[in-house]
């Protein structure tokens, strides 16, 4: 079914990239590299396994675990649910963190966990209970979980069943979706944020939803169409998405949160952090999925419009989607994803330079804080939490991959000892309460599973994706990219002879899909492209005090500096 050299996928095209680097490392340093890479994976590895055995010595089958009092919470009805209205009273949780941990469990190649778990799963789960939860962060971490690995045990190549597989996952996994249907009975098809897995949607349920609640279902919704057969939850999730297409700004911004009966917006400032940034990842990763050109077509101009009006040099602010003007200057945990989506475009440069700042931020308080003030210069007073984010490790992992750089091994190394030194109890893992002091929160989120390690594991022992090509799913569920999938996939992006590719030197060192963003055009006096590349910033004042400050001009994709009064620009002399 799955012939690789007719893949798709512009992941390969990036282990392409980075042949060129490699060979610019003498031997030994090769080496040195080499070993550092699997010490870190052992390390990882043991993070990983310690936050698993204790989730299953005290949580499991409750959804997350509490390592300092070494208990559990049924969080899958919490989820995004401040008010914790309608928890049921003899709920038992529905092992979150161990579906969200399948998928990990492959990558680490322990089968027999693997297959364990999956049989507990066909004989335990049930999705007939009384409990309102959140439908994005269920299809993602449950659903999206359950999906992956069905994909990932039904994949016979890979061995990971000593008895047969009988397709118990696609079961369960089909159930969930069914009770996903009556969210989307709307009338404009956007779906509602909540709904009670046993009744649908509640009476006088909140109408008010998020951007990323209805923009990014189609990976995992449209996956499992694909393994069912069943075309109603890829109609429902595409209907929604289309639905949400249409209302952006004659500036082609959205907003955050919006009105599903109605179809009106109700916040119309945004940036590419909370409540968005899965709406921008999931245009792409369902273009490279699926392989419909509309797919690129809404994420090209959706993209550009981001670099337009909310990029700042390396920095994304807030904007209105009105009136593009900035609203909010600050830097968000969650927006540490976007140099990874930009490695998968081929705007690495622009990635780069972005990460770095992320990174810099990290290095100085020791773990990312979830909202930091860039006109301020400060932490958000109420935002100074870090729950065991992935979004840096996941970008560091694109970046490497795309250019085999081994300073973002450095950057890997650091993450996991800050994790280790700082988040690491006797009972797991747990969430940083305030950056500022290292207090601690007792909670191990089940993306920490899903994602830290999981990323944290694949920057440094990347052989799961040699095989096949992969789409990682916005909470790390790997996806197999397959022709089967595609209905007709762009020429452009299918490499036809890879041996050849691999002999292309520096200078075609990008992918055909970036030429796109950013077309390597000359351009003539008074021409102009609107491309990402071609698009000036919002503000030539931004102060700054050394030239790694001021990022990449994005009219010529060349390096600002930053003078000697402390302003960013192109200086010309
Ligand atoms: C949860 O567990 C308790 C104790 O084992 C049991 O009585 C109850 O029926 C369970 N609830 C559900 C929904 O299965
Ligand atoms: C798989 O996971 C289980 C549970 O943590 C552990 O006991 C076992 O040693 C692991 N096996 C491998 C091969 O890593
Ligand atoms: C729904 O809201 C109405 C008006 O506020 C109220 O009278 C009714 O009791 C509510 N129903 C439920 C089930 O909460
Ligand atoms: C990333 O940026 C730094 C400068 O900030 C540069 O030294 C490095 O070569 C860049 N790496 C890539 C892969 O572009
Ligand atoms: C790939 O390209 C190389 C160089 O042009 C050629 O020698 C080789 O035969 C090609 N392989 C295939 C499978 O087309």
């Amino acid at each position: 079914m799955f012939h690789r050299d007719h893949s798709p996928c512009l992941f390969l095209l990036l282990f392409l990239l980075s042949t060129f680097c490699i060979s610019s490392i003498s031997h030994s340093q090769q080496s040195t590299w080499a070993s550092k890479k699997m010490r870190m994976r052992e390390k990882v590895r043991t993070m990983f396994y310690h936050a698993y055995d204790n989730y299953m010595t005290y949580a499991f089958p409750h959804d997350e675990l509490k390592p300092l009092s070494k208990t559990y919470t049924d969080s899958l009805s919490e989820l995004g649910n401040l008010k914790l209205e309608h928890l049921p009273q003899d709920y038992n949780g529905s092992a979150l963190t161990l579906i969200e941990s399948l998928s990990s469990l492959v990558i680490m190649g322990n089968n027999t966990e693997f297959e364990k778990a999956v049989l507990w799963l066909s004989e335990n789960l049930k999705f007939d209970v009384d409990a309102r939860i959140n439908l994005f962060e269920c299809n993602i971490r449950v659903l999206g979980g359950l999906v992956s690995a069905h994909l990932l045990a039904s994949d016979s190549s890979k061995k990971l069943f000593q008895g047969t597989y009988n397709n118990q996952l696609l079961f369960l996994a089909e159930d969930l979706g069914k009770r996903f249907l009556p969210a989307f009975d709307t009338p404009t098809g956007l779906p509602y944020a909540w709904i009670n897995l046993k009744y649908g949607v509640m009476e006088n349920e909140t109408t008010e939803t998020s951007t990323s609640g209805c923009g990014s279902l189609i990976l995992e919704m449209g996956a499992l169409s694909k393994v069912t057969g069943d075309p109603r939850y890829e109609s429902a999730a595409l209907r929604a998405l289309r639905k949400l297409w249409s209302m952006q700004s004659s500036l082609r911004l959205f907003g955050t949160t919006l009105d599903v009966e109605t179809g009106e917006w109700i916040e119309f400032s945004s940036g590419i952090g909370a409540g968005v940034d899965s709406f921008y990842e999931y245009l792409l990763k369902a273009h490279i999925l699926f392989g419909k050109e509309d797919f690129w077509r809404m994420f090209n101009s959706a993209y550009v419009a981001v670099q337009k009006y909310f990029r700042h040099g390396p920095w994304y602010h807030e904007a209105d989607m009105r009136t593009g003007k900035a609203t909010y200057w600050q830097l968000t945990s969650l927006q540490a994803f976007w140099p990874g989506l930009q490695v998968l475009i081929g705007d690495i440069t622009a990635a780069n330079s972005s990460h770095r700042e992320f990174f810099h931020v990290w290095k100085r308080f020791g773990v990312l804080p979830e909202r930091y003030l860039l006109d301020h210069r400060m932490i958000h007073p109420t935002e100074k939490y870090y729950p065991l984010r992935p979004e840096l490790a996941e970008s560091t992992f694109y970046l490497y991959q795309a250019t085999k750089d081994p300073w973002y091994i450095e950057v890997g190394e650091t993450i996991v000892n800050s994790l280790n030194l700082y988040t690491k109890v006797e009972g797991g893992f747990a969430s940083v309460k305030d950056v500022t002091t290292m207090q601690l929160e007792d909670h191990q989120h089940s993306f920490f599973l899903a994602e830290t390690c999981k990323y944290l594991y694949l920057l440094f022992d990347d052989s799961f994706v040699h095989e096949t090509n992969y789409v990682f799913t916005t909470e790390g569920h790997p996806l197999p990219v397959l022709n089967a999938w595609h209905e007709k996939l762009p020429e452009t992006y299918i490499p036809t002879n890879w041996t050849f590719m691999k002999r292309q030197p520096a200078a075609s060192r990008i992918s055909s899909m970036s030429l796109q963003v950013c077309p390597a055009i000359t351009l003539k006096s008074g021409q102009h492209i609107e491309s990402a590349c071609h698009i000036p910033d919002a503000r030539s004042d931004y102060r700054c005090l050394t030239d790694e400050d001021c990022g990449v001009d994005s009219t010529t994709c060349t390096r600002r500096s930053c003078s000697m009064a402390g302003y960013c620009g192109l200086w010309i002399f």
